[in-house]
């Protein structure tokens, strides 16, 4: 049988336990991947406890009340909040998805999160997406004129517009590309379903 040996730093290790907030009585468990690539440590799981009496109901708002009022150093990507940006997604209960439209009762005991699976990790829950985003570029996901160029704005008829439906929602949070395994073993050569949909 094949054996594999990892490399010590990339052992995760158990973290840092943080404080119950105080009075708190309704309390949820988070287990989440830290890793700052400043300290030269491996890679460990905190454990924090949020106060669902006081935080919103998705996974991005116990990230974004970690963060304010627990541990500052926590990082992740997010901007818009509701689905349409891609920068929060990372990997949720063992499912790549997206913290903003994950809600905490979809989710059964404690919420574990890492960050999406097999990219290389800048910090704690922010994945490397620098060679993700240049395969996209690859395939020149844009429209390009065949006709000299024109000396005004062309409008697009409705017509026009319809065709494109179906080929451009994909919001790039690389969720489907991650969760890939042939992108995983491959993924210098296979460009990966967020690509090649458009
Ligand atoms: Fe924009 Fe989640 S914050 S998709």
């Amino acid at each position: 049988m094949v054996q594999l040996t990892l490399p010590k730093n990339s052992t995760v290790r158990k973290g840092k336990t943080w404080p119950k907030p105080e009075g708190a009585k309704n309390l949820r468990t988070f287990r989440i991947y830290r890793w700052d690539p400043d300290t030269g440590e491996n890679p460990r799981v905190d454990t924090y406890f949020v106060d669902l009496d006081s935080c919103g109901p998705m996974i991005l708002d116990a990230l974004i009340k970690i963060k304010n009022e627990i541990d500052p150093t926590l990082t992740f990507r997010r901007s818009c909040r509701e689905g349409i940006c891609g920068s929060c997604a990372m990997n949720i209960d063992g499912v790549n998805t997206l913290a903003c439209t994950r809600g905490m009762d979809e989710i059964k005991g404690d919420v574990k999160i890492y960050p999406l699976p097999h990219m290389p990790v800048v910090k704690d829950l922010v994945p490397d997406l620098t060679h993700f985003y240049a395969q996209h570029a690859s395939v020149m996901p844009w429209l390009e004129t065949q006709s000299n160029t024109p000396a005004k704005e062309w409008r697009q008829s409705i017509e026009d517009r319809k065709k494109l439906d179906g080929l451009y929602e994909c919001i790039m949070c690389a969720s489907c590309s991650t969760a890939c395994p042939s992108y995983w073993w491959n993924g210098d050569k296979y460009l990966g379903p967020a690509a090649l949909l458009d």
